[in-house]
């Protein structure tokens, strides 16, 4: 059996990896919570026990075969390589070396065999990338994508507890009536996320997008294993605790009907369709919140072109876009044997 660590398990990523560990039944013989000083010595209640939370340090990981991280890409880039030293794998939740040559960057349901050339570190992708790849590699598999056009709807938890507490205080406020400098400051995001939709997450770059659109464009390439597909983004913060949404068109080589599309993702390995406009059933964000799947709805053709299709795909940021696939990506290095590394 395994011996577990998770760096920030105080985080909002942190509590839903236990939370998720825990849910699955997942075997360990020792599991250790590591944050900062902030909350050292503070207690995490975790498969009935109480676990003291433990400083993160350079000899955190004497003793441990995995390591979960989600501290943030500074804190991971600067602790990983002494855990890979003591032996450990990290399964980074991090952008710290998602797009490193040699670091696999796995979404099991669709490269799960990436995962078994790693040297230590494993990326976990970013939260928006695995629900868009997790719908759309079953459809690039029938169909192959051309080209991909998405604009998200992302929920505040993907800025961490902070930036929901942020939203929970400007909300109250707003309702209160507080305005000017009675209102409480932005401080997680550039504006107000009160009762407004910010279309700017992570830093912009010289080239017109934030470093989050080009995530989703560089990632996608590297866990499809196919840099030909176009793949352009706009990244929107919108006020919302929990789960991303996003509004996603692909263009196809071969033509799929959305019949077809419908067909191929209800066999899709964590993907359920919820596609009955008639029933106004289709994928929510507050019905995704706390459950593991990946939801794809309103699926349709795009008229515009010869071969396109348009569809809604939602997940719970804190699960499948962080926490449970960082969670099967361990289960997977267990079950395959392939937690050594050199
Ligand atoms: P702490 O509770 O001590 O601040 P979130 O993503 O919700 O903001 O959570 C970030 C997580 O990363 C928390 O568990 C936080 O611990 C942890 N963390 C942040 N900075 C450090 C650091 N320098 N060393 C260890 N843990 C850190």
């Amino acid at each position: 059996m395994v011996r577990v660590a998770v760096m920030g398990a105080t985080g909002a990523v942190g509590r839903e990896m236990l939370h998720t560990l825990e849910a699955r039944g997942f075997k360990y013989s020792a599991i250790k919570m590591l944050a900062s000083e902030r909350s050292a010595g503070t207690t995490l209640v975790f498969n009935g026990g109480q676990h003291t939370v433990e400083l993160l340090t350079e000899d955190s990981f004497k003793d441990v075969d995995i390591v979960l991280a989600s501290a943030g890409a500074s804190v991971s880039k600067k602790f990983a390589p002494f855990a890979v030293k003591a032996g450990a794998v990290v399964i980074d939740n991090t952008s710290a070396f998602r797009m490193d040559e040699g670091t696999p960057l796995v979404v099991p349901e669709v490269n799960a065999h990436a995962a078994k050339g790693h040297r230590g570190i494993i990326a976990n992708p970013n939260c928006s990338t695995i629900q868009m790849v997790v719908a759309l590699k079953p459809l690039h598999d029938a169909a192959k994508i051309r080209r991909i056009v998405v604009s998200t709807y992302q929920s505040t938890s993907g800025g961490g507890q902070a930036a929901m507490d942020e939203m929970r205080e400007q909300t109250i406020a707003h309702l209160e009536g507080l305005t000017g400098d009675e209102a409480p400051k932005p401080k997680k995001f550039a504006h107000s996320i009160a009762f407004n939709v910010i279309p700017h997450i992570d830093v912009f770059l010289e080239n017109g997008y934030t470093k989050e659109e080009m995530k989703m464009v560089q990632e996608t390439h590297k866990i499809m294993e196919d840099p030909s597909i176009g793949v352009t983004a706009t990244t929107v913060r919108v006020p919302v605790f929990r789960s991303h949404s996003e509004s996603v068109n692909i263009e196809t080589e071969k033509k799929l009907t959305p019949e077809a599309a419908r067909e191929i993702l209800s066999k899709a390995p964590g993907v359920v369709v919820v596609d009955d406009p008639s029933r106004n059933q289709y994928p929510l964000a507050i019905y995704a919140e706390g459950r593991d799947a990946t939801y794809v709805g309103r699926i349709r053709e795009d008229y515009s072109i010869k071969n396109g299709l348009n569809m809604w795909i939602v997940s719970d940021n804190l699960r499948k876009g962080a926490a449970l696939n960082a969670v099967q990506i361990a289960e997977l290095l267990v079950e395959k044997g392939w937690l050594k590394h050199d």
